[in-house]
């Protein structure tokens, strides 16, 4: 309803303007190779900007190398300590009980990330400081079978971002998108020793089966032959 109207009077002022402009063009460009800012506004072009890529420029360096003016995300003040990230998919490799996390830079200056794990209600480890375009990194070393919570802290000149306290991260499900800067990290228990506990059940399960057969037959030699015989006659009758 609202688009046509925009849309004839934006088609009209086009037009209006197409025969003023086309004498002057000649002219114009002329002045604008001579002095640079005259020209009509930059067109409103996003930056190739992706807070959540990897090795990501900083949007600022985008625009001051870019060939065409480009607009950034608004971003908050340096003054202030930033946003928290927010965390994006976790990728666990059950081979070698590691896993990959990735994130999403919040919309504030950042000097440079790290990373917090915590195991169930142990304490909580530090991961390295990484500069501000990383936005993955591997965690090594986690533990088959166990559950962890691992949140990205972001930090500036003013200071660091918040993390929801210890048991309050709101995270809902493992694995399942993350609003915040938190998520929840199950390594599943090795093929490995899925292997041995499958061979174990199994040997336990063998052994019970030879000692119920065993038994029932040292039995029989025992007693329960002979009372076969005696028990007949009184089934006869
Ligand atoms: C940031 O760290 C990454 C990974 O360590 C590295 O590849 C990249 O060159 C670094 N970038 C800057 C600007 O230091």
């Amino acid at each position: 309803m609202l688009g046509s109207p925009c849309l004839l009077w934006l088609l009209a002022v086009t037009f209006s303007l197409v025969p003023t402009t086309r004498p002057l063009a000649p002219q114009a460009l002329k002045e604008e190779e001579e002095d640079e800012t005259p020209g009509p506004p930059p067109p409103a072009v996003l930056c190739d900007y992706d807070s959540c890529r990897h090795l990501q420029v900083p949007c600022r360096e985008l625009q001051r190398a870019g060939p065409k003016a480009c607009l950034c995300p608004g971003l908050s003040s340096p003054a202030q300590p930033p946003a928290p990230p927010r965390l994006g998919e976790v990728h666990v490799v059950a081979e070698d009980s590691s896993a990959v996390v990735h994130w999403c830079a919040p919309s504030s200056p950042v000097h440079q990330y790290w990373l917090l794990l915590r195991e169930g209600s142990g304490a909580t480890q530090k991961g390295p400081p990484l500069n501000s375009t990383v936005r993955q990194a591997e965690l090594k070393g986690l533990k088959p079978g166990g559950v962890y919570v691992v949140c990205v802290v972001a930090a500036n000149g003013a200071g660091e971002s918040s993390v929801p306290p210890a048991g309050a991260e709101g995270l809902e499900g493992v694995g399942g998108p993350a609003f915040g800067p938190c998520g929840r990290l199950a390594v599943p228990p090795r093929p490995v020793t899925l292997v041995h506990t499958a061979v174990g059940v199994g040997t336990v399960l063998a052994l019970l089966t030879c000692s119920a057969l065993v038994w029932h037959f040292c039995l029989r030699e025992r007693w329960g032959c002979p009372h076969r015989p005696a028990s007949q006659p009184t089934a006869g009758l």
